[in-house]
């Protein structure tokens, strides 16, 4: 290969821009030429396609969202927009193509192997929810934000002696609002995997108010649904007064944690290899502590399977 292609897409995460720098580095490092595509498969398809340089990446390691800009692209589920994409692609004459996003991401290449182009996805979402991999770029530096959020919800949730209900992202998975449950203690975590019972709930901030325990908070996966009705009938069960914090798009920004900005350099790394090796068809994975490569299908062969105890841990430790 000679001429390789690189784009972030779906959801931004932190520390997209580090695997960017990553791929364009040691691409160059190793005699490649590099084109950055704008706007994910939408810039693919009309053609927004720029030669990368060292320079071109400088400065953007620890910085949050992604310097190539994303895009949810529908044109890119046709068999139209996959047509084109791939005629830009012979157009500039791109051999490869190494892809930054989830497992929708994922699949979008996948109708590109077939035509003969080299294709490597690179996990990068904040919600963690990619068959194959134990982490994906991003997820770390959400969670880290729900924290950080979420004791400041505390000061302020102690002092009224309320009980929180927090809303944070997960599309489809709880994993969010497990870690950051865990990690910051929360009373109770609701996520779209586990069903739950508000009358358990409702009896746990009861006996916890009977020891002197005067707020909580309760972290709530959005997959689980309107997390206003869970709180008005939290209210109505309990007697507790209530308030709602939804965190919303704030988990996607920020710098990336020092974890990471490693992952998202080694996987970058670690795409360049895949392709010199003249390997396709290729996801970078983060397993046991190191980065490897597995095949791009294990993304949506079978779901993440959640931590369920992790899950049941939280539950004990929240009595
Ligand atoms: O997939 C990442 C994610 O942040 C999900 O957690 C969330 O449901 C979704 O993206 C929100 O997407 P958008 O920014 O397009 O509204």
């Amino acid at each position: 290969i000679q001429r390789v292609g690189v784009l972030t897409s779906g959801g931004d995460a932190p520390g997209m821009n580090a695997a960017l720098r990553a791929v364009v580095r040691k691409g160059i490092y190793h005699g490649l030429e590099v084109y950055g595509i704008n706007r994910g498969y939408e810039g693919l398809i009309h053609g927004e396609i720029q030669q990368m340089s060292v320079g071109s990446v400088a400065d953007i390691v620890l910085r949050g969202g992604t310097i190539l800009k994303t895009a949810r692209s529908e044109e890119m589920r046709t068999v139209e927009g996959q047509q084109k994409a791939l005629e830009q692609l012979h157009k500039m004459r791109l051999d490869a193509l190494v892809v930054i996003g989830g497992d929708g991401s994922f699949r979008g290449a996948q109708t590109l192997v077939a035509q003969g182009i080299q294709i490597v996805g690179i996990p990068g979402t904040i919600d963690n929810d990619i068959a194959g991999t134990d982490l994906t770029i991003g997820f770390d530096t959400a969670t880290n934000t729900v924290v950080d959020a979420v004791s400041k919800i505390r000061d302020t949730a102690s002092s009224h002696e309320r009980t929180f209900l927090v809303e944070v992202m997960g599309r489809n998975c709880g994993n969010i609002a497990l870690q950051a449950g865990l990690a910051c203690g929360a009373e109770s975590i609701l996520v779209p995997e586990i069903p739950f019972d508000l009358d358990e709930i409702s009896d746990k901030l009861k006996r916890g108010h009977q020891r002197g325990k005067n707020h909580s908070i309760i972290l709530v996966s959005e997959g689980v649904g309107s997390v206003y009705e869970i709180g008005k009938e939290l209210r109505t069960r309990s007697g507790f007064e209530t308030r709602i914090t939804i965190l919303g798009h704030l988990q996607r920004g920020g710098n990336p944690s020092a974890l990471d900005a490693v992952i998202a350099a080694a996987m970058g790394g670690k795409a360049i290899e895949i392709l010199l090796a003249n390997d396709t068809n290729r996801m970078t994975a983060y397993i046991n502590q190191t980065v490897v490569s597995c095949p791009l299908d294990a993304a949506y062969g079978a779901r993440r399977p959640f931590d369920r105890d992790l899950y049941d841990l939280a539950n004990e430790l929240s009595i």
